[in-house]
């Protein structure tokens, strides 16, 4: 009997030990910035060029075609998970859990309070679990209200397009250097 409990707690040992999960928060930190860089770098430029191949309309759902694909290759390649968040939808799939959606809000307070935190980040314990949140800010430019800003700064061709795609679009009438969203990234850190 204790022989078979020790082979179930030795099982369940080398099963944390095979899904690579990050032991000290260090180690989980750097995991966690490692993929938001590798997601965040370059999110723009192939949007840019995206814009440029097929115009506003045309690259209207690129946006999310390019993130959500590298966030996804990128969770793959990782037992960690990253995506993107955001307080005001455009893609309903987007939407924060209860602890995305309070530092999704504490960063519009810090932003107004001009104290705005390069990243979020906390060690937190879930049904015994404990994982590493990282929340970075991601913030608005000139290029993002092409489909993110107000009635005037959107065309209408790209207007019409956004709305028969997301009928229930919330994520329009930003302007510049507003949180528009986070990548977020949890890293398992065992028990
Ligand atoms: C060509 C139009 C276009 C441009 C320009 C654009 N976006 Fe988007 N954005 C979209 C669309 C469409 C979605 C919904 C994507 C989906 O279906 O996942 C989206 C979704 C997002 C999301 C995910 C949250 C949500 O509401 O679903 C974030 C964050 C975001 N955009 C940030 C930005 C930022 C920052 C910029 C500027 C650097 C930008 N976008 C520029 C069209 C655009």
């Amino acid at each position: 009997m204790r022989h078979s409990l020790i082979a179930v707690g030795m099982a369940f040992f080398v099963a944390a030990g095979a899904a690579g999960a990050e032991t000290t928060k260090e180690a989980a930190l750097a995991k966690a910035q490692g993929m938001v860089k590798q997601l965040g770098s370059g999110l723009k430029t192939e949007l840019q060029a995206a814009i440029k191949t097929s115009g506003f309309d045309g690259a209207v759902t690129a946006c999310g075609d390019i993130a959500v694909a590298r966030a996804d290759q990128i969770s793959e390649e990782s037992d960690a998970m990253i995506h993107r968040v955001s307080l005001k939808l455009r893609n309903p799939a987007n939407a924060p859990d209860d602890y995305e959606k309070g530092k999704l809000e504490q960063m519009d307070k810090d932003l107004a309070a001009g104290a705005l935190k390069e990243a979020y980040v906390e060690v937190v314990e879930e049904n015994g679990a404990k994982s590493l949140r990282f929340l970075k800010p991601i913030l608005t430019n000139a290029l993002c209200l092409n489909c993110h800003g107000s009635e005037a700064k959107i065309r209408p061709e790209v207007a019409s397009a956004l709305s028969r795609l997301y009928p229930d679009d919330k994520a329009r009438g930003y302007e510049e250097n507003q949180v528009r969203g986070a990548f977020s990234v949890s890293v398992p850190m065992g028990r």
